[in-house]
């Protein structure tokens, strides 16, 4: 069998994030610039066969876990072919997906019959009005009936994730919680990295998880960490001393997780990253449609791209600057 897919830090990479689209039908500040989107042409994406070609590759070289992201992955018709496809594929163990949760009452039956094992839906607000200054659309309604649809499928490992703007959402934080308690489904509060399109980010408008913690702890109850830190996970988890519900925190500003990182990307038109901070790409499309396909080069493309990964991403340092492109054509 093929070597693992090990980095220079001995990090053995065993998560794989595919983009099927950087298209959206919400526009949030924290990932995308207000006007001056341009998406990709619908003839450079990668098709269903040219993922499921790489992801047979990949599996074989020790990838077990896909999530499917965007862009919105709901706005790619008929994705849940592409997840039956992706479940029989020999060491694919896990497929999630992360989506704004707005296409999924019609979706979710299709995907989960096919295969669709866990599901992130975003929500940063129970609010009408701040939903539309956030993602500059309306929607909170539809995100509300697709968490609904979720909470009534019990095989599907369902969170809800809440990026947390200083001026625009942070009244909201309490509310959140309470909501997600009382549907018992585990929320994560992410802080705000500089991956938004508009280049707006800055120190003061995150919100770090610790300031959360305080606030969460102060006015819902107290917290304890659940277990040790598993550092291929981004959030560290934490349950309320006072009954149930939990509350997880990805303060990957803060207390990044890089040191146990097992993750590379696959954007939608077929160019593979090895961090959502990278400066390279390696672009496999070439070597993924029928006349083409060449196991041997993408297994060497992944080797280069495993191989080139940066320690940590160095947020804050000296010298750090942000990607080209922006969360929604990263993939988040
Ligand atoms: P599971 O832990 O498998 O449920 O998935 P996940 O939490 O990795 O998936 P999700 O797409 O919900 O990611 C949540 C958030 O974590 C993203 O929106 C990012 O803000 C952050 N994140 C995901 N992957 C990375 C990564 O590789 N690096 C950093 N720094 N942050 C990431
Ligand atoms: N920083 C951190 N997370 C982000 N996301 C989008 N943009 C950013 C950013 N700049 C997250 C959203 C959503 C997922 C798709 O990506 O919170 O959960
Ligand atoms: Fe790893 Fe890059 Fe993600 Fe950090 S940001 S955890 S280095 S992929």
């Amino acid at each position: 069998p093929p070597a693992p897919l090990q980095d220079s830090w001995g990090r053995v990479h065993r998560s794989l994030r595919i983009s099927v689209t950087d298209v959206c039908n919400i526009r949030c500040q924290y990932c995308m610039p207000e006007t001056g989107v341009q998406f990709t042409a619908p003839d450079r994406l990668l098709s269903y066969d040219q993922i499921v070609r790489f992801v047979e590759v990949a599996a074989a070289a020790g990838i077990q876990k896909v999530r499917i992201t965007g862009g919105e992955p709901l706005t790619r018709p008929g994705l849940e072919q592409l997840i039956a496809r992706l479940a029989e594929i020999e060491g694919i163990q896990d497929i999630a997906m992360t989506t704004n949760g707005m296409l999924l009452p019609k979706q979710l039956p299709a995907l989960v019959a096919a295969g669709l094992q866990r599901l992130n839906i975003s929500l940063d607000t129970l609010s009408a009005e701040t939903f539309k200054l956030i993602s500059r659309r309306d929607g909170l309604q539809q995100v509300l009936e697709g968490i609904d649809a979720a909470c009534q499928v019990p095989s599907l490992g369902l969170k809800i994730n809440s990026l947390v703007l200083r001026d625009l959402n942070l009244q909201d934080v309490l509310e959140l919680v309470r909501f997600a308690r009382e549907r018992s489904i585990v929320i994560r509060f992410i802080e705000f990295m500089p991956l938004d399109g508009g280049r707006t980010w800055s120190d003061a408008r995150m919100v770090s998880g610790a300031e959360l913690r305080e606030l969460i702890s102060t006015h819902v109850g107290a917290l304890r960490p659940v277990g040790p830190r598993d550092l291929t996970q981004p959030a560290q988890e934490f349950e309320f001393e006072n009954g149930p519900g939990r509350v997880g925190f990805i303060d990957s500003v803060s207390a990044p997780f890089c040191s146990g990182c097992d993750r590379l990307r696959l954007t939608a038109e077929g160019k593979l990253r090895n961090c959502l901070f990278g400066k390279e790409e390696w672009d496999v499309a070439p070597w993924l449609s029928t006349e083409t396909f060449d196991a041997q080069q993408i297994r060497k493309l992944m080797q280069d791209c495993v191989r080139a990964k940066y320690q940590a991403h160095g947020i804050g340092t000296p010298g750090f600057t942000p990607p080209e492109r922006a969360m929604y054509q990263i993939g988040g």
